[in-house]
């Protein structure tokens, strides 16, 4: 069953891992909406949640809240046997260390072979594809090597072509050049740009490695287990018409980091709500808390500190979100008589006439 909407639609996803009494919160309301075809890369610190989205994506591991849409499937809705159908037909996966991925006593051909053999494939069309997918990784001339004959990256070009054996519509990578030399990378990344140009697949790669991320369509970042920006790679003309505009922002991380953003746009993500998450190091730079001041510019929106808010407009502010939080049906009045039941002072202060007889203190 295919679908004509994105590969992947995440709405407010959210993953909470209980360990013991404790609950971890590592996706917390996650959106995150990917194209078919695109070839998509995935950054952010260590924990803020990347491969619990990966784990997710791939069946793996079940969302606690909020919606995964793979290909038309919601990952929420389906029964465990629909799932282990959906991670074995849907996804491919290619892990950071290859042997994740392949049996170390088969050959290059056989460890390729063997989930099509499981998937009752027949003799001729497994070879017919093995031999396909060995050529699109560049291993067909090595089909009958062991893989402790194989280099790092060999391996790991094996590991892709397992990963893809049973004709996945996604492909999920996490951090596949994360053990490897620079040179090997480069090889992984061209295989895996290689099989996203010419069979159309979809491929969302978590990655470290800045050079392998200046190298895919479109770069999010995940932090606090939310998508907090994104970067989309520019078209050429574009790129030449604002070098001089984004040359200033080129003064750390070296050349790679230099190059990456020479070729990118970054954006802060919008949820559904208009809601959006500013970069941790602008609030901290600008001393924002809580409150901003957002004015409409000519050139855009402009985001400042909140100044000018004395103590009495900060606590009518913090009053309203008090209301806010105690949800709809307990707005305005009501809420004053939640604080009542607090302390009796306040009752006496925020006291109304009640609807049934008018008190005299009405009068
Ligand atoms: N199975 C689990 N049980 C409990 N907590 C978990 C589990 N898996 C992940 N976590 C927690 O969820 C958070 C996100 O973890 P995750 O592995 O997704 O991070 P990551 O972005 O992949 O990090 P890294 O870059 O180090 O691989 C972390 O705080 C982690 O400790
Ligand atoms: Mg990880």
């Amino acid at each position: 069953m295919t679908s004509n909407g994105p590969m992947i639609l995440c709405d407010n996803l959210v993953k909470i891992y209980k360990v013991q009494d404790l609950e971890m919160v590592a996706l917390q309301g996650l959106d995150l909406m990917v194209d078919r075809g695109e070839f998509m890369g995935v950054i952010g610190p260590s924990g803020s949640g990347k491969s619990t989205l990966m784990n997710i994506l791939g069946g793996l591991d079940r969302p606690s809240a909020g919606k995964a849409i793979v290909d038309g499937q919601d990952l929420l809705k389906l029964s465990a046997f629909a799932l282990t159908r959906y991670r074995r037909e849907k996804v491919g996966f290619v892990w950071q260390q290859p042997s994740r991925n392949l049996i170390p006593y088969l050959s290059v051909q056989e460890n390729v072979e063997l989930p099509m053999l499981v998937a009752g494939m027949p003799a001729h069309e497994r070879h017919e594809w093995s031999r396909e997918l060995l050529e699109a990784v560049g291993l067909w001339e090595r089909r009958q090597h062991s893989l402790s004959q194989l280099s790092g990256g060999e391996q790991q070009r094996t590991a892709i072509g397992v990963g893809l054996a049973n004709k996945p519509v996604l492909l999920l990578a996490d951090e596949p050049t994360g053990e490897v030399d620079t040179v090997t990378a480069q090889t992984i990344m061209d295989t895996l740009r290689h099989l996203n140009e010419n069979y159309g697949l979809t491929i969302v790669m978590v990655t470290h490695d800045v050079r392998a991320s200046s190298q895919v369509d479109r770069v999010v970042t995940i932090r606090d287990g939310r998508t907090s920006s994104e970067r989309v790679r520019r078209l050429r003309a574009e790129q030449d018409d604002q070098e001089g505009a984004s040359a200033g922002h080129q003064d750390h991380e070296g050349a790679h980091q230099a190059h990456a953003e020479a070729a990118y746009h970054e954006y802060v993500v919008l949820d559904y709500a208009g809601r959006l998450q500013l970069p941790r190091e602008f609030l901290e730079h600008l001393g924002i808390s809580d409150r901003a001041q957002v004015d409409l510019t000519e050139e855009g929106i402009l985001i400042r500190p909140a100044v000018g808010l004395n103590d009495s407009t900060a606590q009518a502010a913090r009053l309203s979100e008090v209301a806010e939080t105690w949800g709809p049906q307990m707005r305005s009045r009501d809420w004053r008589l939640r604080v009542s039941d607090a302390s009796r002072g306040l009752r006496n202060l925020f006291r109304r006439p009640n609807h049934s007889g008018r008190s005299g203190d009405d009068k």
